[in-house]
């Protein structure tokens, strides 16, 4: 039985598990020519004030000033990234028979609308988060609601955990319902406070987050390019082009933009901090500008295959030299486990000819989103200076995952199965800063 660190993590531990992580983008190629993958069975991670210090061979025993806990057979990776997710979705997760307009309406404003509470705010986001760590994910970029309390409560629960969170009261000012639309001259004072507030304080980052095109003003979408004009180093997260009576919709509101796409861009709100989900129904142009701006697509399977809202072209979009992470869109999407997502994503690929290798999969949730992101230096692998975000993992559980992983001849065998037939049951613990927030 491994002995992973308790609770109570001392600051200065090694532990010694198998090391899974990425110095590069291992890209489409077969898994036995990808690069950047680097595996290191047997090896200690040296953990030290709350980031990564170094790593060694199994035979060169840390010594006593190290806490030593054994974890053999056991898979290290860094902490997930979960490019795209709502936090007050875990209560529409699984929700019957719509596709997304009818969804939004029948189920997920309605359920929204109670996030003006403040105590449901705050207790929406402690689960929230404490869902995230027992997936195994450690930073994401979430959709809270149009409530400041909201965003707020999301905010201060990250800032306990000591999490690397971006996210930022949703705007959205018509075509919702009463209690879920700001106007554009509260949400642009709602902002300025909680910008000034958290951006940048500890691990946290804003986001000035347009729900999408259809649910925004022109004037809001001003308002919002504004935004990324006066504070520098924010993000912008959105929707584009997910379902297409969504994209009809959206080109009928706004009949000067090309495309859908191109309403953000005559907003100014496309750049490389921008995270834009799904991005299924857009065109060459739409890559183009998508490439030229450095603006991400946020693939999200689970979410599209459960709406029906179609296949995303991961291979075409990176041929066309769009940036691409990989998200779980709760709760459109039907797991918070970003490895059932990317067991999704194999399948959505594999529909349009694509086989995707668990290196580029796991790479899309690591250093890949850490990447995109603009923020590799401090997460999204095991090398030494990265804050200690990581988890620790059982490669099976249970006999037929057992069985799977018995018969596998190499390495990328074993880490496919894991991939493909693990979820959140195969996690064990998951650090935060060199501190165990999770264990099971
Ligand atoms: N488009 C606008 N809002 C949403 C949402 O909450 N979920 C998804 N999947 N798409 C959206
Ligand atoms: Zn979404």
């Amino acid at each position: 039985m491994p002995k992973p660190p308790p609770q109570a993590t001392p600051s200065r531990f090694a532990l010694l598990a198998d090391l899974l992580d990425f110095t590069d983008d291992p890209g489409f190629a077969s898994p036995h020519q990808a690069p950047g993958v680097r595996f290191r069975p047997n090896h200690w991670l040296l953990v030290d004030g709350g980031r990564i210090v170094g790593t060694q061979v199994s035979a060169d025993l840390p010594d006593d000033s190290w806490a030593r806990f054994e974890a053999p057979g056991s898979l290290v990776m860094p902490g997930f990234i979960d490019s795209h997710v709502h936090s007050p979705q875990l209560d529409v997760i699984a929700s019957f028979g719509t596709e997304l307009l009818d969804w939004l309406n029948t189920y997920t404003f309605p359920s929204e609308t109670r996030y003006a509470d403040p105590q449901w705010a705050i207790e929406g986001a402690t689960r929230f988060l404490d869902a995230l760590l027992a997936h195994g994910t450690t930073t994401a970029v979430v959709m809270p609601t149009v409530h400041k309390r909201a965003a707020e409560a999301l905010f201060a629960q990250a800032c306990q955990r000591n999490m690397r969170l971006i996210t930022g009261k949703v705007l959205m000012d018509r075509h919702a319902p009463d209690g879920l639309r700001d106007d554009v001259t509260q949400a642009q004072k709602d902002c300025c406070e909680l910008i000034e507030r958290w951006h940048g304080t500890d691990r946290l980052s804003y986001a000035v987050t347009v729900r999408f095109a259809p649910t925004s003003t022109p004037e809001q979408l001003q308002m919002a390019g504004r935004l990324l004009q006066r504070y520098p180093g924010l993000y912008m997260h959105t929707h584009v082009a997910e379902n297409r009576d969504e994209v009809r919709w959206a080109q009928e509101l706004f009949p000067e933009a090309r495309s859908y796409l191109d309403i953000y861009h005559r907003a100014g709100l496309l750049n490389e901090r921008g995270v834009l989900a799904h991005g299924i129904w857009l065109d060459d142009e739409d890559r183009a500008l998508l490439r030229d701006t450095g603006a991400q697509i946020a693939h999200s399977p689970s979410s599209n295959l459960f709406l029906g809202s179609g296949l995303f072209d991961w291979a075409a979009a990176e041929r066309a030299g769009v940036r691409v992470s990989v998200a779980s869109d709760v709760g459109g999407g039907t797991s918070l486990s970003l490895l059932r997502t990317l067991a999704d994503a194999y399948k959505v690929q594999a529909l349009q000819g694509t086989r995707l290798t668990a290196w580029k999969a796991l790479y899309g949730v690591t250093l890949g989103a850490a990447r995109n992101l603009g923020l590799d230096h401090e997460i999204g692998s095991l090398s030494e200076g990265r804050v200690a975000d990581f988890a620790l993992w059982d490669l099976a559980v249970g006999p037929v995952a057992a069985r799977r992983l018995y018969v596998a001849r190499d390495v990328h065998e074993r880490v496919f199965a894991f991939l493909t037939l693990g979820d959140e049951r195969n996690l064990v613990r998951t650090f935060v800063a060199g501190k165990c927030l999770y264990q099971r």
